[in-house]
């Protein structure tokens, strides 16, 4: 099998790329800096600028699935430039793929896209679990966001391929993402929660998002599944986790909402929404989570380097 990866370079696509190498698997990728093109040691990098509509179609030689992990940092703080960027990376970089690969027909032999999304395309809700068929509405900037790309997606099923979408939870890596930021104040037993603390964190360790991307791209899932670890918890539980791994106390009292709301307004709702979203569906296609508890999960992203 030959994939074609882009965001290749970001927390999840560097990990991909390893396993994918592991199992044989020869790999392809787009990225946005040319700098990068000869960054992944055995792998083929070609150069796109999404936002100018620029790419080299020669990435898609040989390519039978493409995998679609591309987009902006949405913890760059959320003035209007960055909200562009952040909505132009995915849907923008969707659509040019989605052109490329028709201009090229017949002459490509790509199957299937496995495409990122993420759990934020769901409203905040403290009480209900959330699963794929909860009805999503654009009610504030990431639904939007995560809405326009998902629809970006389907289209690629108009060109004959199989389409999956893998709403992301809160990745826990060694290598940062969500916990970078977590880590330093918890480290020194200064961690603490957000707004009342109850809010669902639904979590998965970037070694299961990885075997869900393979797991995708090798039996062709159709539709749309959520990429989150069979045990959701609470916010405050889940500091606590990370502080337990870390071998710290855990006792301040969580950060008030309103202060949040005043220093980072809109981007509040990365940490004060809640989200308990259902892995039925994925547990239903027997996928074998590794790290199915947040405490073992946090244990090794905190004592493991990848
Ligand atoms: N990590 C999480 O907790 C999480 C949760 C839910 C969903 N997701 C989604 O999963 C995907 C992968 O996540 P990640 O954590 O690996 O992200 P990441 O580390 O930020 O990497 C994303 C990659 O996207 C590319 N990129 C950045 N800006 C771009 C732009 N303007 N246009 C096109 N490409 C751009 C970069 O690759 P180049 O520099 O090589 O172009 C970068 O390496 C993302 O789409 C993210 O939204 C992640």
């Amino acid at each position: 099998m030959k994939l074609l990866i882009t965001g290749a370079t970001g927390l999840v696509g560097r990990r991909l790329v390893q396993k994918a190498f592991s199992l044989g698997i020869e790999i392809h990728f787009l990225t946005t800096s040319k700098s990068k093109t000869d960054s992944i040691a055995g792998a083929k990098g070609f150069h796109w600028n999404p936002s100018k509509a620029e790419i080299d179609s020669a990435c898609f030689e040989g390519v039978d699935v493409l995998i679609h992990l591309a987009g902006a940092s949405i913890s760059k703080l959320w003035t209007s430039s960055n909200k562009r960027q952040i909505r132009s990376s995915r849907v923008d970089s969707t659509r040019l793929l989605h052109s490329s690969l028709k201009q090229l027909e017949p002459g490509h032999q790509v199957k299937q896209i496995v495409a990122a999304s993420a759990i934020g395309i769901y409203p905040s809700d403290f009480e209900n679990t959330v699963d794929e068929q909860t009805i999503v509405h654009p009610n504030s900037f990431m639904e939007e966001v995560v809405i326009s790309w998902e629809n970006e997606v389907d289209q690629f099923s108009s060109l004959g391929l199989g389409v999956t979408k893998l709403r992301i939870g809160l990745v826990l890596s060694p290598k940062g993402g969500v916990l970078g930021p977590l880590k330093i104040p918890t480290a020194w037993g200064l961690g603490a929660a957000f707004g009342n603390g109850k809010q669902g964190q639904s979590w998965i360790h970037i070694e299961d998002v990885v075997g869900l991307f393979l797991a995708a791209s090798k039996e062709q899932w159709e539709g749309v599944y959520n990429a989150v670890a069979p045990n959701p918890v609470s916010q405050t539980h889940f500091i606590g986790a990370l502080a337990k791994a870390l071998n710290r106390p855990y006792f301040l009292p969580p950060i008030p909402k309103f202060a949040l709301q005043l220093i980072i307004r809109e981007m509040s709702s990365l940490v004060l929404d809640s989200h308990w979203v259902s892995a039925q569906k994925i547990l239903e296609k027997g996928y074998l989570f590794s790290f199915p508890l947040v405490e073992e999960a946090m244990q090794d992203v905190v004592t493991k380097k990848r």
